[in-house]
């Protein structure tokens, strides 16, 4: 009996290995990155996801709408509603993301997109995919950057969290081998290990930071992260003027939150499931996993998100509207620059940080003691609006 799973299980192994390999030479094909601003028209793709995702994203595409008024009008860019990425309708389709959905995200370039349910094993769901996972995966979004910003605290983070490997990509394809016992599996990739870690450093490069710090635990997991180590530890000879620097998960997750060491760390970068669990707890320090944009760029494709999830009890209570959208509005600012409008980029930003950290004269707070998310757009938009944006901005952070 036991043989037979023992049999089953080398065989499922082995078409694991298949896929990695055949995964491994798509990567060595890839040409580099797609050039938005030689692009005629840009879509971008707008996804309300589930819960309080529709809420959030309707607010987030409103001050896009306004912000890129005028590329719109001239037809440089366009929006695109893509219905259909709730959990009821991919269940109903047993799809993590319905084929007619991702055939209607293939036309857009750029997508922004709101929280999604993921089901647990246990849940009385099916056990569907992430429709996040399977996206980063479909469209190869290797990068899932998310900067943290506390300039009180003199904290200015950027995590560069390896988006298709990992603990991640296998993470459905566990082996229940007998009853007791249960096996998942981790991959990572010279390859995939090189791009994210390349991107952390020239990210690094372009913007003036001096230190890249690796996150890994290879003193433990030796060979997945010991060659995520070692591949680091190669690319960073390539760049002399930045220094790098390994931890361990555990030691960074205590040095994030040591207010003696943490504003020394600029750019961060680690394997998938690590920077899914340092992400939140760094986000947390800015003000919670509502406040935090997060980035999944890809060489074709890219999608931008909110990093905390669907948040279905705010709106079995009632509470949908109070919903903080600063996280999606925040993915916004990133899919401006990553798309080449660097001034709205901008203004965007300066609003947020007006609106969510200084002036703060409407305040979110998940309840109706708070401002509605509506209202905390619009004190947005009239913060954008403001001619002197700007010299409020040199105010504020002086
Ligand atoms: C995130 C989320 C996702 C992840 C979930 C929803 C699968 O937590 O984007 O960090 O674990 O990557
Ligand atoms: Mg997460």
């Amino acid at each position: 009996m036991n043989n037979n799973r023992i049999e089953d299980a080398k065989e499922h192994f082995a078409q694991i290995l298949k896929t990695e390999l055949a995964r491994i030479e798509k990567i060595k094909e890839d040409k580099g990155f797609v050039d938005y601003t030689s692009m005629p028209k840009i879509t971008i793709g707008i996804v309300g996801g589930d819960g309080i995702g529709p809420f959030i994203a309707d607010q987030t595409q409103k001050v896009l709408e306004k912000i890129l008024a005028e590329p719109l009008s001239q037809g440089k860019i366009e929006f695109k509603v893509v219905e259909g990425l709730t959990i009821e309708n991919r269940v109903a389709k047993m799809q993590s993301i319905p084929d007619d959905v991702l055939a209607e995200l293939k036309q857009c370039h750029v997508i922004l997109k709101g929280p999604t349910t993921t089901p647990r094993k246990g849940d009385d769901m099916p056990n569907i995919e992430s429709a996040n996972v399977s996206m980063r995966r479909a469209f190869d979004l290797f990068a899932n950057v998310r900067p943290v910003k506390v300039p009180e605290d003199n904290i200015d983070w950027v995590f560069f969290r390896e988006n298709t490997e990992g603990e991640y990509i296998l993470g459905s394809q566990g082996i229940d081998v007998t009853d007791d016992l249960a096996i998942d599996f981790k991959a990572i990739t010279s390859q995939g290990a090189e791009r994210i870690i390349r991107a952390a450093f020239e990210y690094a490069q372009k913007n003036n930071r001096k230190r890249v710090t690796v996150v890994t635990k290879a003193n433990v997991i030796k060979t997945t992260d010991g060659k995520f180590l070692k591949v680091a530890q190669e690319i960073a000879k390539e760049y002399p003027d930045i220094a790098c620097d390994d931890w361990y998960i555990d030691i960074m997750a205590a040095k994030l939150i040591d207010p003696s060491r943490r504003s020394d760390f600029e750019v961060m970068v680690m394997p998938n499931l690590y920077g899914d669990i340092l992400t939140d707890q760094a986000a947390q320090l800015q003000g919670g996993v509502g406040t935090a944009g997060s980035a999944n760029i890809g060489t074709k494709h890219a999608m931008f998100e909110a990093i905390h999830g669907s948040a279905p009890r705010m709106v079995d209570e009632g509470r949908a509207k109070y919903a903080d959208p600063s996280s999606l509005i925040r993915a916004g600012v990133m899919m401006l620059e990553h798309i080449g409008y660097l001034k709205e980029a901008r203004n965007l930003q300066m609003a947020l940080e007006i609106c969510g950290q200084y002036e703060k004269k409407y305040v979110l707070t998940g309840r109706n003691t708070g401002a509605t998310n509506d209202q905390y757009t619009d004190y947005i938009l009239e913060t954008i609006n403001n001619p002197s944006l700007a010299a409020r901005y040199q105010e504020f952070t002086r």
